[in-house]
C-alpha cells in the first residue's frame, strides 16, 4: 500500500508524535439551557475562531423551534462547519466536536464521545446535575473519558458550591476536586481563587489579570473584595481543602475524579482559566484499543475511524461527508486509504480540514484531528481506515432506541426506492433500521420523536418518498448474542414475530414491556441481551 501513500519524510515518527502531543480533541457535555453554547463561543473567541461564533450562537437560537432546526440542518453549510471546531491558544491546537444540544439527539451525541480524549461537563450553578448530564457522563464512563467540571452561571443566585460538589460525587460516583473556589455569590459574585495557584481572579479582569497573593492570610484580600467576602472565602477555602479530595492528575486521566471549576460563560468569565485546565490536564490522543492490536498516536502509518455521517449539502448528489478521527500517523490530500471492512480504497482527494482560523491553509491532519471525508455511501459509521493494515478499532457504539415504528409506504410502487432510502439514512445512522423475521413491515427505532420528523422530511426532500409511521406493539429492543448458536438459532424460531435484524444482519428481539424482557432473559439464560452494541 505504500505506494499509494505520499513519502514521509525522515523524522516522521518524531514529527508525528510532537503534532499529536499539542492536540486536545475533547467535546462539552450538557443539559439543555445550561450554558454549552455560550461556552463554546466564548471559548472559539478566546482561539481567534471569531467568525464561526456567529455561527453556533443561529445554531444555538435554531435548534430552540422544531422547524428552524429543520431548516438549519438541510441548509449542511453550518451543521458541518460547526461540527467540529478547531482553534489554537499558546502553541496547542483544541479540537471542539460539537454534539447536538437536542436531547433527542442524543444517539449521534454518544457516537461523537467516543472520538474525544476528554470532556467538559458545563452544570448550570443553580440546578447542579441534569438528567442530560447524567446520561451524558454515564456515556463517557463506558470509555473512563476524563472530565473536567465547569459551574457556569455563577453570576446569578446559584446553590451552595459544597451542595454541588457533593452532589457530584453522591450521583456520579466522581470524586470533585475544586480548583478553583467562588467569592462572593450572585451579584455579590467577585471572582476565583485559585486554591492551586493561590492567586485571585477577579470577575472584570482578563485571562492574564490574575492577582498573586501570599496566601488567603494576606490582609490584600480584604482590600479587594471587602472583608465580609474575604472572612467567608477563608473559612470556605479551609474547609474545602479539608473536605474535598486533592486534585490529582492520574485519577483524572483515569476517569475517577473531576476538577471543578467555577465561572460564568454569558459574562466571559473563567474561560481562561477552564482552557489552561484544558491544556494542562486533559491528555492528548493516546493509545486506543484496536482488534488485533492497540494503535499508538505516534506511529507513522495512518489509521483513523468514521463516527459520524452527514449527509452533504447537495441533495441531489447524495454526498457524504464523513467524520474521521485520527488515531495515528499523517494525513495529507491524495492518500488513498483502505477500508477495512471491505477491503476497498478510499481515495481522500479533498479532506475537509476544520480549522476555525483559515479553512485553507491546512494541508494535513494529525492524531486528534478530526477531517470530513466526501463518499457517496461506501463509509459507514463505526468504519476504520489505515495505510494498509488489517486493523479495527473497538467502540463506536449504537443504543437500543426506545421508539420503534413501522414504516408505511403511501405509494406501493416506491416499495423499492423506499428500502434505498432507509439503507442510506441508516447508514449515517438517521435511524437505526430493523426488518422483522417474520417479513412484516421493516422498523425504525429512534431515541426521539424528532429524529422521525427529520426521516419522514429527508424521505420526501431527498427521496421523493411520502412515507407515514404506524406505531408497534413494541416498546424496546435487545440486540441478542450467544456463543450457542443453536440456542439463537432456536430463540428466532420461536420469537419470529417478536425478532429481527439490524441493518448489519445482527439479531435483535422487540419486547412490549420491561416486564416481557426480563422474562425472556430468564427463559433464555444462555443468551445475553444488549442494550448497547459496538460496531464490528
Ligand atoms: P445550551 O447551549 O446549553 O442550551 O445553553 P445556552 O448557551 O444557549 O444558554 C442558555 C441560556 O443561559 C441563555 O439565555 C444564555 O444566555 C444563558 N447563560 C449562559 N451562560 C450564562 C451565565 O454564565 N450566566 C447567566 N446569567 N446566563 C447564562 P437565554 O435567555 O435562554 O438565551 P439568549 O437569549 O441569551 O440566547
Amino acid at each position: 500500500m505504500d505506494a499509494l501513500t505520499p513519502a514521509v519524510a525522515d523524522g516522521a515518527r518524531e514529527q508525528v508524535a510532537a503534532e499529536a502531543a499539542r492536540r486536545r480533541t475533547f467535546a462539552i457535555i450538557a443539559h439543555p439551557d445550561a450554558g454549552k453554547t455560550t461556552l463554546t463561543e466564548k471559548l472559539l473567541l478566546r482561539g481567534g475562531a471569531i467568525q464561526l461564533a456567529g455561527a453556533v450562537r443561529a445554531k444555538g437560537n435554531a435548534r430552540r423551534t422544531r422547524s428552524d432546526w429543520m431548516k438549519i440542518e438541510q441548509d449542511r453549510g453550518i451543521s458541518v462547519a460547526t461540527s467540529v471546531m478547531t482553534f489554537e491558544r499558546d502553541g496547542l491546537v483544541f479540537n471542539l466536536l460539537d454534539t447536538p444540544g437536542h436531547e433527542d439527539f442524543s444517539e449521534d451525541t454518544y457516537r461523537t464521545l467516543t472520538a474525544v480524549d476528554a470532556a467538559v461537563m458545563v452544570l448550570d450553578a443553580a440546578k447542579g446535575i441534569e438528567s442530560q448530564t447524567r446520561k451524558l457522563f454515564e456515556v463517557c464512563r463506558l470509555r473512563d473519558i476524563p472530565i473536567i467540571t465547569f459551574v457556569n452561571k455563577m453570576d446569578r443566585e446559584a446553590r451552595d458550591p459544597f451542595e454541588l460538589i457533593d452532589e457530584i460525587e453522591t450521583t456520579l460516583a466522581l470524586d470533585a476536586a475544586p480548583v478553583a473556589w467562588p467569592v462572593g455569590r450572585a451579584s455579590e459574585f467577585a471572582g476565583t481563587w485559585d486554591l492551586l495557584e493561590k492567586h485571585f481572579l477577579p470577575v472584570d479582569a482578563d485571562d492574564s489579570g490574575a492577582i498573586q497573593l501570599a496566601g488567603l492570610d494576606d490582609p490584600k484580600l480584604d482590600a479587594l473584595v471587602g472583608a465580609a467576602r474575604a472572612a467567608a472565602l477563608r473559612e470556605e477555602a479551609a474547609l474545602a481543602e479539608a473536605a474535598c479530595p486533592e486534585f490529582d492528575l492520574e485519577a483524572f486521566r483515569q476517569g475517577t475524579l473531576t476538577p471543578v471549576f467555577f465561572g460564568s460563560a454569558l459574562r466571559d468569565f473563567g474561560i481562561g482559566h477552564l482552557l489552561d485546565g484544558l491544556a494542562r490536564y486533559a491528555p492528548p490522543p493516546g493509545a486506543r484499543a484496536g482488534d488485533p492490536r492497540e494503535v499508538l498516536p505516534a506511529e507513522e502509518k495512518l489509521t483513523g475511524f468514521v463516527f459520524k455521517i452527514q449527509a452533504n449539502m447537495d441533495p441531489n448528489h447524495r454526498d457524504r461527508v464523513a467524520f474521521v478521527r485520527l488515531c495515528s500517523g499523517r494525513l495529507v490530500k491524495g492518500m488513498r486509504l483502505k477500508q477495512v471492512r471491505t477491503g476497498k480504497q478510499v481515495p481522500v482527494n479533498a479532506p475537509l480540514f476544520f480549522f476555525a482560523k483559515d479553512r485553507q491553509v491546512a494541508e494535513e491532519a494529525w492524531p486528534g484531528d478530526v477531517v470530513g471525508v466526501a463518499n457517496h455511501g461506501t463509509l459507514r459509521i463505526g468504519d476504520t481506515l489505515t495505510e494498509g493494515e488489517q486493523l479495527n478499532f473497538r467502540g463506536v457504539p449504537s443504543f437500543a432506541p426506545e421508539i420503534l415504528r413501522h414504516v408505511r409506504l403511501e405509494d406501493p410502487m416506491l416499495a423499492k426506492k423506499l428500502k434505498t432510502a432507509l439503507d442510506q439514512l441508516a447508514e449515517e445512522g438517521v435511524v437505526q433500521l430493523f426488518r422483522p423475521l417474520d417479513g412484516s413491515l421493516p422498523v425504525v427505532g429512534v431515541v426521539g420523536q424528532l429524529q422521525l420528523d427529520v426521516l419522514q422530511s429527508r424521505l420526501k426532500v431527498e427521496y421523493g418518498v411520502p412515507a407515514g409511521f404506524q406505531d408497534t406493539i413494541w416498546s424496546m429492543m435487545r440486540w441478542v448474542t450467544s456463543d450457542d448458536r443453536t440456542a439463537l438459532d432456536r430463540f428466532a424460531q420461536t420469537n419470529r414475530r417478536d425478532a429481527g435484524e439490524d441493518h448489519d444482519g445482527a439479531l435483535v428481539a422487540f419486547f412490549g414491556s420491561d416486564w416481557r424482557r426480563k422474562r425472556a432473559e430468564e427463559e433464555w439464560p444462555m443468551l445475553r441481551f444488549h442494550a448497547v452494541r459496538e460496531q464490528h
